[in-house]
């Protein structure tokens, strides 16, 4: 362990500071990936990184590489960092904590000039947050080879605009492949999001893994007919259908409790007049499960319900899973370094099984990752209320920063064996 010490006001002030931009008056941030404001955020970002002497590189999907030479040429480099993309009412610290924390952790080794084995990068991946082109984590996605570039670029939001389009209007598609960067590992800091930590009392989360998760598309059609001519019995009412399928997401999750969730998210009827019948409705699961085998079971019960509602209302149904993620492991010695270094650093510890997704668990299919979680205030995030006190994020950035060193000194005592 080395005593350097990151400064929890400074990481708190580039909170702060980037929290207005996209600022909302419920103290939170609406940020949308790929928006104007994403771009300011990432300007802010790359001077930072660039006022650290890093080099900042962009691949193209968008997501950005701060680096910091090590003393070993040609070993790839550790890499640190989140995603500054919100959701529509996210909070302060999803993503930006990740980020910043990063930043807050490599400003502390050039100061105190530190020089590592491995090149050091901060990274901010594109779209982790999947608000506003589904599915979530596309860049990490691409990078880890789980989506095609082409998939991924013709990804459309709900007004149309593709993400391939929307990353040229920002000017942020860099020239590098992305996914030909090769990371010797990485490492993540985020919220929990949920409620266990502050509930046992424990500093920091050591995660070992994530949930599996699937996303859907599912598009019901019936027909558009007049709310005041179409007797009863001879609708065919999309959104009556949607309705039931929405019950039946409820259901099958409520059924798979404690650790099955399920939601609907978006739900769109057209053609959206008061007195037409919705012809057509789309809308989007997210469905999680810690175990694949009842994630199965509960995707094949909604699609048996979403088909009887069909069959019965006279509906046509279609349904895509537009992401498939299993559960993830991460890396046991990641997770060693995330563990000494939160005792080392006197934090109380305990073991936690992600229940959010997060670019990690995509970058663990190709580099060694492990994750580390801070309490944040009653669980509540996804939320403008959203909250994690400064000495709490500072635990983090601490934590983060020794596991990077901690696993660096390991790859360069691996390289010298
Ligand atoms: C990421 O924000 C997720 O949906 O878990
Ligand atoms: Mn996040
Ligand atoms: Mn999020």
């Amino acid at each position: 362990m080395t005593n350097l010490k990151i400064d929890p006001e400074r990481l708190w002030d580039d909170l702060m500071q980037t929290a207005e931009i996209g600022g909302t008056a419920k103290g939170g941030i609406c940020r949308l990936t790929l928006t104007d404001l994403d771009l300011q955020v990432r300007n802010w970002f790359k001077a930072r990184a660039e006022a650290l002497g890093c080099t900042v590189t962009v691949d193209d999907m968008g997501a950005m590489f701060a680096r910091r030479a090590g003393t070993r040429a040609g070993v790839p480099p550790i890499g640190m960092g989140s995603h500054l993309d919100t959701q529509p009412t996210g909070g302060k610290f999803d993503g930006a904590l990740g980020t910043l924390a990063a930043l807050e952790a490599l400003r502390t080794l050039v100061e105190a000039g530190y020089e590592t084995f491995a090149p050091i990068e901060v990274i901010n991946w594109t779209n982790e947050e999947g608000a506003r082109f589904a599915p979530a984590m596309i860049a990490s996605g691409v990078f880890a080879g789980v989506f095609t570039r082409d998939f991924a670029a013709a990804r459309k939001d709900r007004s149309g605009v593709t993400f391939g389009d929307a990353l040229e209007a920002i000017g942020y598609r860099g020239k590098e492949a992305c996914g030909s960067h090769k990371l010797s590992a990485f490492f993540e800091v985020h919220i929990e999001q949920g409620p266990y930590l502050e509930q046992e009392g424990k500093d920091i989360g050591v995660v070992t893994g994530v949930q599996a998760m699937r996303w859907y598309e599912v598009t019901v059609t019936g027909q558009d007919t007049h709310a005041g001519t179409t007797p009863m019995p001879r609708r065919r009412d999309a959104l009556v259908g949607a309705a039931r399928m929405v019950d039946a997401v409820d259901a099958v999750a409520r059924k798979a409790a404690p650790y099955g969730v399920g939601t609907v998210g978006i739900l769109e009827a057209k053609p959206g007049s008061p007195n037409v019948v919705p012809g057509e409705v789309f809308f989007t699961v997210d469905l999680r499960h810690p175990e694949t085998t009842v994630l199965n079971q509960m995707e094949s019960d909604i699609t048996a319900a979403a088909e009887a509602i069909g069959i019965a209302l006279g509906l046509e149904v279609s349904i895509d899973n537009i992401m498939h993620q299993p559960p993830v492991h991460f890396d046991p010695d990641c997770i060693a370094a995330v563990r000494n270094a939160a005792t080392a650093s006197g934090y109380s510890t305990c073991d936690i099984v992600s229940g959010a997704g997060h670019d990690a668990a995509y970058i663990a299919r190709v580099a060694p990752a492990a994750m580390i979680f801070v309490p944040c205030r009653d669980g509540i995030s996804h939320n403008e209320a959203e909250f994690t006190s400064k000495e709490q994020c500072a635990a983090g950035a601490q934590v983060l920063l020794q596991a990077v060193l901690d696993y660096d000194r390991r790859l360069a005592e691996r390289h010298r064996l």
